[in-house]
């Protein structure tokens, strides 16, 4: 079998967001979120998606994001387990409201402050360097109902407040940070990206993008923050990246593929790495007669703001076409789109492409020129526990291997790659779907979508699997 050489000091590792492992939803003076208003189950994703969801906690409902699996408390037996599998790295967020709990207080939490510096300890006792996310799908949810989310300008002060306070506390504990979660998933499930429910056609434009703005703006504060009080750290951004391809060689539908690839793909990267709106963009706004408010100084800051390398998430391609009338749509693929007719689908229908992965990496590289991080991956799947006690997860063990064996092939491109994080290295709260059967983890945690279970840790047989790759540094697959 053909082996794959992967950079010295590659940063292997796993991905978690806090609101979908820690719990502890109100300890530590921590103050709601998002997260924390989604009921668990398939009602979640259609709430993603429609409009007129009011941001309230129905007693009626199950809440999975309250409890997550406790990694609050557990995070020591955690990080233990990922040690073993010998992390490199840990992809984790902190949650913005355990320092703001409402988001515009003047002064941080300290019990917030010093629940991340016990984890940033343990991972550095354990020999892992901690990758953190900012903001992942976490927006106080005093900043949602009070200001409208990131539509209002005002949000962007609060934020910059939360980074400095981040900064400068973890200045000597973290040096890879990465600013919004999936920036560009704002526009398929707004709620989670921009801290907004769009409730008319109109929200579609000009208060989506006038959302967008402020997360730029807020962002290249963040990466010139972070380079100020933490010199050496590396600050990317993080993109939801999912290749579009044509649905034939007809012109008309590579051309639409490419305008759904631009939009989707690559406006927000393209702010964000090249500090500046993109053509294609300005037109758009001019067609639509969007007018942005962009206060003086902004375009400044975006060009001056820009970051050190491209973090991205990569689960699936989409395929498209002009016209889908005669043709299934691709159920499922969260990002749309019709029916690839070579490619699998998971169970929640996310249609399977290991070499979409290779094209990603190489697409982004040639546009970019900056290093990239492949910062989730992974497969969702149903689990069984065995009579034994024994997780046989070959399933994600293949899906992995061959996203990786094709993030070998992009290497011998000649991408360069800071390092590879799957999703969900331990199982957690699903974000679109609540649900905690869709599993992703090396570590099987005793948690289901009825809330019931003992919360123990078990070792999947991809756990071992996952080991081996790191230890052999991916030659051994
Ligand atoms: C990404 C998010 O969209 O995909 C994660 O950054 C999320 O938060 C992951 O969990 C997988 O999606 P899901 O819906 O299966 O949890």
């Amino acid at each position: 079998m053909k082996t794959y050489q992967f950079p010295e000091g590659f940063l292997w590792g796993g991905a978690t967001a806090a609101n979908q492992i820690e719990g502890g939803f109100h300890e530590g003076n921590k103050g709601l979120n998002i997260a924390d208003v989604l009921p668990g189950g398939k009602e979640r994703l259609s709430i993603l998606q429609s409009p007129g969801f009011n941001f309230e906690i129905d007693p009626e409902k199950d809440y999975p994001n309250h409890e997550a699996i406790d990694f609050y408390h557990r995070y020591k037996e955690d990080i233990a387990l990922f040690a073993e599998m010998g992390f490199k790295v840990f992809r984790m967020s902190i949650a913005w409201t355990r320092i703001f709990p409402n988001g515009n207080e003047l002064e941080a939490n300290e019990e917030g402050l010093a629940f991340y510096d016990r984890v940033f300890d343990e991972l550095h006792k354990n020999g892992i360097e901690p990758v953190v996310t900012i903001s992942h799908y976490e927006m106080p949810l005093n900043l949602v109902k009070e200001y409208g989310g990131w539509r209002n300008r005002k949000v962007v002060t609060f934020f910059e407040r939360y980074v400095n306070a981040i900064f400068h506390r973890y200045k000597n504990k973290v040096k890879y940070w990465m600013t919004f979660n999936e920036i560009n998933s704002g526009f398929i499930m707004p709620i989670q990206g921009l801290g907004f429910a769009i409730q008319t056609e109109e929200d579609k434009y000009k208060p989506t993008f006038q959302a967008f703005h402020h997360q730029f703006v807020a962002s290249a504060i963040a990466v010139k923050a972070c380079h100020d009080i933490i010199p050496g750290a590396q600050i990317g951004c993080m993109i939801l990246y999912a290749p579009v391809y044509s649905y034939d060689s007809n012109p008309e539908n590579v051309m639409y593929a490419l305008q759904e690839e631009r939009m989707f793909n690559y406006f927000c990267a393209d702010v964000q790495v090249r500090g500046e709106y993109p053509a294609f963009i300005k037109c758009y706004f001019d067609e639509l007669k969007i007018e942005l408010d962009i206060q003086e100084g902004d375009l400044e800051l975006i060009k001056e703001g820009t970051v050190d390398y491209v973090g991205f998430s990569y689960y699936m391609s989409r395929t498209e076409k002009k016209e889908k009338t005669d043709i299934e749509n691709s159920e499922g693929n969260l990002i749309g789109g019709v029916k690839n007719p070579f490619l699998k689908a998971s169970d929640w229908g996310w249609e399977i492409d290991p070499e979409g992965l290779r094209i990603s990496l190489n697409q982004l590289f040639d546009r970019y020129q900056v290093p990239l991080f492949v910062v989730e991956n992974g497969l969702g799947a149903y689990d069984k526990v065995e009579e034994d006690g024994s997780i046989n997860d070959d399933y994600r063990i293949d899906f992995l291997r061959n996203h990786i064996k094709a993030i070998g092939e992009a290497i011998e491109d000649g991408v360069e790659l800071m390092g590879y994080t799957s999703w969900g290295c331990i199982d957690l709260v699903s974000a679109s779907s609540g649900e905690f059967s869709k599993r992703y983890g090396f570590i099987y945690v005793d948690k289901h979508d009825d809330g019931s279970g003992t919360l123990a840790r078990k070792k999947k047989k991809s756990f071992f699997w996952y080991k081996d790759v790191i230890a052999t540094n991916g030659e051994r697959l």
